[in-house]
């Protein structure tokens, strides 16, 4: 039975900005969708804006996609907001959302309507893996940063072929998955390149990560500031730490970069790197954890 430990408080307690889903532009759309601009003191839905009318939009290229909704308008789809929906996670983080008649965003306007380029109305599940070691020497020994004095840690981070930003090898959680499943697959799919290795070489790694993976601890749970995000379809994550601290076992394996990743390896962690949706905060979490340099 996997063991993920809970900190105390992990549901909102990231820097909730709600910034990146107010960019001016909406993603993959190559600045042809414009979000209406929203001022941060009308983000939250109890603010009235009588004209508030953003354009609606949802990608062409999630129609009829398995890991897709269909319309509101289909006459088949009878979704059950709020709730676990057959296979699919209707469920927030964040607690009972409003359904009027789409599922509101629980952080507020973002100047767009519609799911955009998500899957889901509503919530669309992700999970994060935040694999750490210490930064050694060649002499093994733990390297300290000469300002802080503390002791600098590193993560396994992928750049994604999405963005070509620099990010936590996360993904999204299939329907009827366990999260703690997710974490596993992803991290083997992007960093470990499981999906073009020998069956041999998967079965080692597998049993090595199914072990690592037992023992994480659980830093953030809830909604994600994500570039993708609209009124109406929103990401949220679990980022969980699983964290080698000898570097003997996953921090002394291969990593090979493979699915939506094209760049993988172990980067140093400190307060300047600049990463994907709402990364940089759930590591600065892990950061607080082990009480590293920033
Ligand atoms: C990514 C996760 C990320 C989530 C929210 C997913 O597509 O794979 O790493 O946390 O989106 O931004």
């Amino acid at each position: 039975m996997p063991i993920i430990k809970l900190s105390k408080g992990t549901v909102p307690i990231l820097r909730m900005l709600h910034t990146k889903c107010r960019s001016r532009f909406y993603p993959r759309t190559d600045n042809t969708v414009t979000r209406t601009e929203v001022p941060d003191e009308k983000v939250p839905w109890e603010v009235k804006w009588d004209r508030y009318y953003p354009t609606t939009y949802t990608a062409p290229f999630i129609k009829g996609q398995s890991w897709a909704d269909p319309e509101v308008t289909d006459t088949n789809f009878h979704p059950k907001w709020n709730s676990i929906d057959g296979n699919v996670n209707r469920v927030s983080h964040m607690g009972v959302y409003k359904v009027n008649p789409f599922p509101l965003n629980p952080m507020g306007r973002t100047g767009l309507q519609g799911r955009g380029v998500l899957g889901r109305w509503g919530p669309n599940h992700a999970a994060d893996p935040i694999v750490t070691r210490w930064k050694r020497s060649e002499a093994q020994e733990v390297e300290l940063n000469f300002e802080t004095k503390k002791p600098i840690l590193q993560f396994v981070a992928i750049q994604r072929r999405d963005t070509g930003e620099w990010a936590i090898p996360g993904g999204m959680v299939d329907p009827g998955e366990k999260v703690t499943s997710t974490l596993k697959r992803e991290f083997m799919e992007e960093a470990l390149n499981s999906l073009e290795c020998s069956e041999s070489e998967r079965e080692k790694s597998k049993s090595m990560i199914e072990k690592f993976f037992n023992d994480g601890y659980e830093v953030y749970r809830g909604y994600v500031d994500d570039h993708r995000n609209t009124d109406n379809a929103w990401m949220e994550t679990v980022a969980v730490n699983f964290h080698d601290e000898n570097g003997t076992s996953v921090g002394a394996f291969a990593l090979s970069a493979g699915d939506d990743a094209v760049n993988v390896h172990w980067m140093d962690i400190s307060k300047n790197l600049l990463l994907y949706a709402s990364h940089n905060d759930l590591i600065e979490k892990v950061v607080a954890k082990h009480n590293a340099h920033w």
